[in-house]
């Protein structure tokens, strides 16, 4: 973390200029070739190993310095997710296939749900009828965060979506999506 702290990193246009990939990726090599320096270790080679953004940094880094990793796995890495690369809309389009797979049905009633509940905010009351149904603590002031929070829940699940349990971003069961649309209610996705 550049100056130390969050606070400072993100003070100002300079102080958040350092938190770039390629300013991470000199803080690697710098670290890497400091630590195998400490511990004695500078005839170890080095793979790298990153999920994610951690892959993208992974490859990006196996690239750009070859002398100091000889390997790099990148697990779930989107190293081609840039607009001019892959299509925006790609992501959420396999996120929904993801649902789509398990009930067309489902699939159908949560893509109109996003129409149907930016209409029950517009009416009066609407917000706090919304607030009672997810069972919010506090009034919603507007449908924006309830739409927040349902596009999370949605895209963390079908990131998720293995199908055996695991216990990645929280304990879940094989196959999330489908327990997630079979057991959310009683009838299903009759809504
Ligand atoms: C290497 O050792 C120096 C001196 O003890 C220390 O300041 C530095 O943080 C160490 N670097 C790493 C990457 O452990
Ligand atoms: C709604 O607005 C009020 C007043 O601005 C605020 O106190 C409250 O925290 C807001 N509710 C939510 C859920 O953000």
């Amino acid at each position: 973390m550049p100056y130390g702290s969050m606070e400072e990193a993100y003070k100002n246009a300079t102080t958040l200029s350092y938190l770039t990939t390629e300013q991470a990726l000199a803080d690697f090599a710098v670290f890497v070739t400091d630590l195998k320096r400490n511990l004695s270790a500078e005839a170890c080679p080095v793979v790298l190993f990153g999920g994610s953004y951690g892959g993208m940094l992974a490859t990006w880094m196996r690239l750009k310095y070859p002398h100091i990793a000889i390997g790099a796995l990148a697990s779930s890495a989107p190293i081609l997710q840039f607009e001019d690369i892959v299509p925006p809309e790609t992501f959420y389009d396999i996120a929904s296939n993801d649902f789509k797979r398990e009930s067309s049905n489902c699939f159908n009633t949560i893509k109109d749900s996003w129409d149907a509940i930016i209409a029950e905010g517009q009416k009066e009351n609407g917000l706090l009828q919304l607030t009672k149904i997810f069972h919010f603590c506090r009034v919603l002031n507007s449908t924006d965060d309830l739409l927040d929070w349902l596009d999370f829940a949605y895209s963390y699940l079908a990131m998720v979506d293995y199908p055996y349990p695991a216990d990645f971003m929280m304990p879940l069961p094989g196959y999330p999506i489908k327990e997630v649309l079979c057991s959310s209610s009683s009838k299903g996705c009759e809504l």
